[in-house]
């Protein structure tokens, strides 16, 4: 029998369907079963009326139990009440798989007891909502740049370069040698950036994070362009249309789940160009008017970050920091050698920095130098360094994290809630 899936139900309206899905919830009364049957494109209430069907259907819906696998089937009507706006009038259910003692009820429980059971957790309507809507955002960011001519350059997971500095690698033995889990496809994707013009990758990058905060996963998924003879102004610029792109599609595209996580969409809508720039010495600036006391030279902090962008009301770029407190490979500015041509941008509404990148350093003898002054190897950087003596260009890029963004978007408090199967310091399963 030909299954109809629950998005599809308006174009059959009248007619007999056969639906396959799952069991989200019951009600009950002595001549009636209301089943909310969800199958993962939807949920619609379908309605066992005692008077209408065998007795041993209305027997077997009676006895039906949560997330047990069932096919229903019935007539489409419409039902203005429900926010389908169809229900389904069964005339038989068959039960596919049985489901005993399901742990999570429809009541609340708490995060812990939710992340043991997330492989469960995944099928309520909530986790829907967010998974479709990372779901959007991965596609947006691959859209937007295979519409502008860059070639998807994966960029290798093993790797004996650390990229974002050595304390938070993951090591693992690599035959009789030791590779890491990458932090970043960047040093790679200069080398496509170098062959192709315009270059990204698209992948999971790991880090070793010791923080416990509501920002950091240790397995992370992050979209990273990079494009030759790029200064750091027109990476700016590039950084600015994409975020504007991405979040602007998900208005557009995903409204309902928006909807459903109660998100104040007006706040999004107000991510247009052009965003604040800003330099770090403003930034510091700011911060202090503000009561905070960092000294310059300093990274920025959770606290900082948010401070700095609750004067704006949509994502702000924060620009040239300090060379000593940024990654080895960044070129300096050549109007302050302290400070390094980078730029960070900072989401609103207290999400932090969701984009790092800018214009890397291009002479060989100076990167040469940086990374020895970093203390890095030279031996796995050799090839890294080829690409300043054959052709080198100015270049940059930038890399952005997409469950910081999801996070962003749908207005979570955590970033545990935006990727399927969370990687924590406290959790590893499921
Ligand atoms: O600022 P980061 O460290 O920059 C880089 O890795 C560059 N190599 C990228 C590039 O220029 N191609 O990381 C980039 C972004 C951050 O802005 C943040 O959104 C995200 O990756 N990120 C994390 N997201 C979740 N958990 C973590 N532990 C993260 N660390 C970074
Ligand atoms: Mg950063």
């Amino acid at each position: 029998m030909e299954q109809t899936y629950i998005e599809d139900v308006a174009r059959h309206e009248g007619e007999e369907v056969t639906l396959r899905g799952w069991l989200y919830n019951k009600r009950s009364s002595g001549k009636l079963h209301f089943l909310q049957v969800r199958d993962g494109t939807g949920t619609i209430q379908c309605v066992v009326f005692k008077k209408e069907v065998d007795p041993e259907v209305f027997e077997r819906a009676s006895h039906l139990t949560q997330e047990s696998s069932i096919e229903v089937r019935g007539t489409v009507r419409a039902d203005e009440r429900s926010p389908l706006g169809f229900e389904l009038g069964v005339t038989a259910i068959e039960l596919v798989g049985e489901s005993t003692d399901y742990p999570i009820s429809p009541k609340d429980h708490g995060v812990a007891f939710l992340l043991d059971n997330r492989h469960l957790w995944v099928r309520s309507s909530r986790q829907h909502a967010i998974m479709r809507i990372r779901s959007e955002v991965s596609h947006a960011c691959r859209r937007y740049f295979d519409e502008r001519g860059f070639v998807l350059f994966d960029s290798p997971i093993l790797t004996p370069n650390a990229c974002e500095g050595t304390t938070t690698l993951f090591e693992t033995p690599y035959f009789d040698e030791t590779a890491y889990l990458t932090q970043s496809g960047q040093l790679y994707l200069e080398a496509g950036a170098l062959a192709f013009g315009k270059a990204y990758c698209f992948g999971p990058t790991f880090r070793a994070e010791k923080s416990k905060t509501r920002r950091h996963l240790m397995e992370f998924w992050m979209i990273e362009p990079e494009v030759a003879y790029m200064d750091l102004e027109a990476d700016m610029d590039m950084a600015e249309d994409f975020v504007e792109y991405v979040v602007q599609r998900v208005v557009a595209n995903r409204s309902a789940e928006l909807a459903i996580l109660e998100r104040d969409v007006a706040r999004l809508q107000k991510v247009k160009k052009p965003f604040p720039r800003i330099a770090y010495d403003e930034a510091i600036e700011m911060l202090h008017d503000k009561g905070f006391e960092i000294e310059w030279g300093a990274d920025f902090g959770a606290e900082e970050e948010t401070a700095i962008s609750d004067a704006f009301d949509r994502p702000v770029l924060v620009h040239r920091y300090p060379a000593a407190c940024k990654a080895f490979y960044m070129k300096n500015d050549p109007e302050d050698a302290r400070l390094a041509l980078c730029v960070d941008m900072l989401a609103p509404e207290g999400y932090g920095e969701i984009i790092g990148g800018g214009q890397r350093e291009d002479d060989w003898q100076t990167l040469r130098d940086k990374i020895r002054h970093h203390g890095l190897p030279e031996e796995p950087f050799a090839w890294y360094l080829d690409l300043r003596r054959y052709g080198s260009v100015p270049h940059a890029g930038f890399g952005m994290g997409i469950e910081r963004v999801v996070a962003w978007i749908c207005g979570l408090h955590h970033v545990r809630e935006t990727i399927p199967f969370p990687r924590m310091l406290d959790r590893l399963r499921p």
